[in-house]
């Protein structure tokens, strides 16, 4: 009897136990006890599919030695492999030819959609709809899974306050308070409430800490965070998604106190492991455990395998660090073999509770495949999710449009099938957008459309940089005729998909190439023109351009849906209901940005000199954290307090719509704190948030419940500190809005 074989009667012996965590732990050890050094340094490693890949692609020749390092139990986990028959494959392999027949991983950046795609990440997050969120993510989970993908690298929890860096896109925006609602909601959605169910794929939080904080928004870059910073605004949504279950978490690229997080213990060990207790598995990031040598770190790969493994990476996607010196190491002393044990424990943990050491072809069902991917629900539900997250930023009584008005459509990215798709979609390929000539001609049969000058050229590409067009003014001519002939003007401009993302920082955060100068003459020209702006991030429209704008819709980048989604919302089918999670600055000169930066001690503005103001641009951006419009005219009334004998706080407010037309709402609640011994509070923070539905007509409470531990803040020290003292609360349809205040004393 071979070991496999033996391996698996003990498999079978054990898999009428109910699949418990007492009886997962036995299973584990079971197999740990079976395993030789090598193959359990082996389970830690992750390589990328030998094609397709999202990083640094292997040097020639690497492909065969990847093969046999498989076949020799070198390999626990791959990225990039999709599509049942290639998992179905190299599953095979790992089952059937290493000695232990221990299942393979298969992970994948399953970010925004898998071939049916829904808008970007920080898109989404602009619906403020946790129920809409989490179908999303799980409707992720349903086509990837059918594609073979059991394991997903999403969801990325990073807070950022700059623009600049292009993987904003991939994020909930700058708040962690809606940040960590929204990682619980992917969480959730990814993983179900069984990992073990075909459908369901493990999560990931990512990345373990700070990456959203790089200087000058460049990506890659140096991090300098303080621990209050840390503890109160980058680990909430980290912690959100481990309450909520998270299989996984990833390291940064960065390092917080000069130390890289792949060989951070006191994240990983520390504040991840031990104060949090988080049993699953740590990932590092493509190659972080390598480039700890160009970070200056170390200077070996053998020592910076050793750095990473002592502080607690369970993983090492593509550095190959692990299996080429952990061996070593354990044998010489300087890693023990119990660290080696710990990592090989969560993994294989991971892998019993997908249920592939029951049946690791368990994401390999051809007939679900062919039937899930693309189905009619999921086209549904990304339709949905692409109208919930456009955000209605200027209207002068333009929208929405009517079928008998006259209108033209202009812009690079009126007919564009691609640009609107985003930036990770792993299974969609180019040209798989409902493009908005598409979307409009529904309601306006007869369009007439031009595109103006082109945008880019050269390849669409995750791995190419996107050539905009600076210089080719063709086309431009031809579109102002048009537009002269129209009461109407909609003008679709904006980012490519590949112009946000991961290494797309962009220091000038306005409309790209010649898309801003073409914008300009037009609304000099033209009195009614309504900007759909396609973006991955917060832009900047100077004001000259907004201020002549009849409307102005932010599309985000909205996925396969497009231009069905764009042309609801014009035409009033949906009531736009998003809200920004992130801050439009006026300027890049005021980056980084957040609506919540704590104000300093000489708060600004001021007509006279010493305060915190600029003196050639105001202080406030273009539009506020939360803000956005609809069709209708919604009004608050004043807010009122009730304190509770408990000494919890209820607050409320009515909310009315006073139009014809079906609206949602959502009613922010922020509070600012006089005092807070745990330091120096943020400016204003958002503590609460409902989406109201309401009919015509119809009167609503909005009710919310404040505690000190609910509004608690963290000291340098990870100390909570509960809230004390006077407490400025708005229950407001933005962070900007000031109208009516409520004050109260917590004590
Ligand atoms: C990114 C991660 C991603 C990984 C695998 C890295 O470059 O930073 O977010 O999950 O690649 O594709």
């Amino acid at each position: 009897m071979s070991f496999r074989s033996l391996f698996f009667v003990l498999l079978s012996s054990l898999l009428s136990a109910a699949t418990t965590a007492q009886s997962i732990e036995q299973r584990v050890d079971s197999v740990l006890r079976l395993m030789t050094l090598d193959e359990k340094i082996g389970q830690m490693n992750q390589f990328n599919g030998f094609w397709n890949a999202t990083g640094p692609v292997p040097a020639e020749g690497n492909s065969l030695e990847r093969y046999e390092l498989l076949r020799k139990g070198g390999v626990g986990a791959v990225l990039n492999v999709q599509g049942v028959k290639e998992v179905r494959a190299l599953q095979k392999i790992a089952v059937e030819q290493t000695r232990l027949g221990i299942p393979l991983l298969f992970g994948c950046d399953v970010i925004h959609g898998y071939k049916t795609l829904t808008p970007i990440p920080l898109a989404e997050a602009a619906s403020w709809d946790l129920q809409a969120i989490e179908t999303s993510a799980r409707n992720a989970a349903i086509e990837a899974t059918a594609a073979g993908i059991n394991w997903t690298f999403a969801p990325m929890v990073d807070i950022s306050r700059d623009p600049r860096w292009g993987r904003v896109m991939e994020g909930a925006g700058e708040d962690h308070f809606l940040g960590a609602k929204i990682a619980t909601a992917r969480v959730k959605g990814f993983q179900g409430t069984d990992l073990s169910a075909p459908n369901t794929l493990a999560a990931c939080a990512k990345h373990f800490a700070g990456y959203g904080f790089v200087q000058a928004g460049r990506d890659y870059h140096h991090t300098d965070f303080s621990a209050y910073t840390l503890y109160n605004t980058i680990l909430p949504p980290f912690k959100a998604a481990q309450e909520a279950g998270v299989a996984t978490f990833m390291n940064a690229f960065t390092a917080y106190n000069g130390i890289p997080s792949s060989a951070d213990s006191f994240l990983m060990r520390q504040v991840l492991k031990k104060d949090w207790a988080f049993e699953g598995m740590v990932v590092s990031d493509w190659g972080s455990i390598q480039e700890m040598m160009a970070h200056g770190y170390a200077a070996s790969l053998q020592e910076v395998a050793e750095l990473a493994a002592l502080a607690g990476c369970d993983m090492d996607m593509e550095s190959s660090a692990y299996v080429k010196h952990l061996a070593e190491a354990v044998l010489q002393k300087r890693v023990p073999e119990a660290r080696i044990n710990e990592a090989v424990r969560r993994i294989l943990r991971l892998k019993f509770q997908l249920g592939l050491f029951d049946d690791p072809y368990r994401y390999c069902d051809e007939k679900r495949e062919a039937a899930t991917i693309g189905s009619a629900t999921l086209h549904k539900d990304a339709l949905d999710m692409a109208k919930k997250s456009m955000v209605l930023l200027e209207n002068k009584g333009v929208l929405p449009l009517q079928a008998k008005d006259e209108v033209v459509l202009l812009g690079a990215i009126a007919n564009d099938r691609t640009a609107p798709l985003g930036n990770w979609r792993v299974s969609a390929d180019n040209g798989t957008a409902i493009p908005l000539t598409e979307g409009l001609q529904a309601y306006f049969p007869n369009l007439r459309w031009a595109t103006g000058p082109m945008a880019w050229s050269g390849p669409e590409a995750f791995h190419a940089p996107i050539q905009v067009n600076e210089t080719d003014t063709s086309g431009w001519a031809a579109a102002m005729q048009l537009a002269a002939t129209s009461k109407t003007v909609v003008v679709a401009l904006g980012e490519h998909g590949y112009q946000s993302g991961e290494g797309r920082s962009r220091s000038s955060i306005r409309l790209p190439g010649l898309q801003e100068a073409f914008l300009r003459e037009l609304v000099q020209q033209h009195p009614r023109v309504v900007l759909v702006l396609f973006a991955g991030r917060p832009l900047i429209i100077p004001e000259d351009i907004r201020s002549k704008l009849g409307a102005l819709l932010l599309a985000w980048q909205p996925g396969t849906h497009t231009g069905d989604a764009v042309a609801a919302v014009l035409m009033g089918q949906h009531n736009p209901s998003g809200r920004l999670p992130m801050t439009f600055p006026r300027h890049e000169g005021q980056i980084p940005m957040a609506y919540n930066d704590p104000t300093g001690g000489r708060p600004g503005p001021s007509s006279d000199v010493f305060w915190s103001q600029y003196n050639d641009l105001p202080n406030s951006p273009a539009y506020p954290f939360g803000y956005g419009l609809s069709y209708s005219k919604i009004s608050y009334s004043k807010p009122k307090m009730q304190a509770l004998p408990d000494g919890r706080k209820v607050l409320s407010v009515e909310i009315t719509n006073n139009s014809a037309r079906p609206a949602t709402e959502t009613v922010q609640l922020y509070v600012k704190l006089h005092a807070n011994k745990a330091g120096i509070p943020a400016g204003k923070q958002l503590a609460g948030f409902q989406q109201l539905q309401l009919g015509p007509g119809a009167k609503q409470s909005a009710i919310f419940v404040l505690t000190a531990e609910s509004l608690a803040l963290f000291d340098a020290n990870g100390r909570k500190h509960p809230a004390k003292g006077k407490v400025t609360a708005w229950i407001v349809p933005n962070s900007a809005d000031e109208t009516d205040s409520i004050n109260f004393v917590l004590d």
